[in-house]
C-alpha cells in the first residue's frame, strides 16, 4: 500500500505548491554559498516565489487550457511532490518543474510523478510524442534521474543575465527530450 495518492492540480493548489518548490530547490541551488550569504539569498528567494502576485500568476496559469499538472498527497503532511508543465502542439509536451519534498526523495515517487504526468498529457492530447524540459546544467542528481527516465540532452544553452542564476553560477542550461513509443 502507498503513503501517498496521485490526483490533478487545481488553482487552489498554487501556494502549497510554490512552497515546496521553494524548499526542493533550496539544497540544490544555495549549497554552494557559505552560511551568511545562503541565509540572505534563500530570504530573498522564498519573498520572492511566495509574493501575492507569483501566487496568482501561478493560479491563472494552472487555470490554462494547456496546462497539465499531478501531485502527491499524503493525508498528514499534504502534498509532497508535484509535476507541472503543459501541452506545446499536437506532438510536444514541455515539463516545467517536478518536485519531491526533502527527506522524501528516492523512494520513486518522481517517477510516479512523471509516470502520472505523461498519462495526463495522452488523456488531453493523444498525439504528443515527445516531452521536452530545460534543466540547470548542475543539477547533476535530477538530470541523472531524468537520464532514468528515457531523456536526452537535445541542446546547450548559456544564460547571460539572472539575479540568482548569475549569483549562483547556475547559467548553463540542458534541453533533454524523451520520445514516447
Ligand atoms: C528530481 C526529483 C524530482 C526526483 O524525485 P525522486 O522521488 O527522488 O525520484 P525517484 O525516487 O523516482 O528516483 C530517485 C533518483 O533520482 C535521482 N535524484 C535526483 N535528485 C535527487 C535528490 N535530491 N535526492 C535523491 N535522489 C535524487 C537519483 O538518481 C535517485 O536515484 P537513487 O535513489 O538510486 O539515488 C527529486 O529528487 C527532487 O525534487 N529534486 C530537487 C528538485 C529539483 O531539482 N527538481 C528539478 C527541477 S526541473
Amino acid at each position: 500500500m502507498s503513503f501517498y495518492e496521485i490526483d490533478i492540480i487545481y488553482p487552489h493548489d498554487a501556494k502549497e505548491l510554490i512552497k515546496l518548490n521553494v524548499l526542493g530547490w533550496i539544497p540544490t541551488y544555495f549549497n554552494n554559498q557559505g552560511k551568511k550569504k545562503k541565509q540572505k539569498s534563500v530570504a530573498e528567494f522564498i519573498k520572492t516565489r511566495l509574493s501575492s502576485a507569483r501566487i496568482k500568476q501561478y493560479q491563472q496559469f494552472i487555470a490554462d487550457k494547456n496546462f497539465i499538472g499531478v501531485k502527491a498527497i499524503n493525508k498528514d503532511l499534504g502534498i509532497i511532490g508535484y509535476c507541472d508543465g503543459a501541452i506545446k502542439g499536437k506532438e510536444v509536451a514541455e515539463i516545467f518543474g517536478i518536485y519531491v519534498l526533502p527527506g522524501l526523495t528516492s523512494l520513486g515517487i518522481g517517477k510516479t510523478l512523471l509516470d502520472s504526468f505523461i498519462n495526463q498529457v495522452h488523456k488531453q492530447m493523444p498525439s504528443v510524442n515527445f516531452i521536452e524540459l530545460t534543466v540547470l546544467e548542475k543539477n547533476i542528481r535530477t538530470i541523472k534521474f531524468y537520464k532514468r527516465e528515457g531523456f536526452k540532452i537535445i541542446s546547450k544553452q548559456t544564460l547571460d543575465s539572472g539575479k540568482f542564476i548569475y549569483r549562483s553560477g547556475y547559467r548553463v542550461l540542458l534541453k533533454m527530450r524523451k520520445t514516447l513509443i
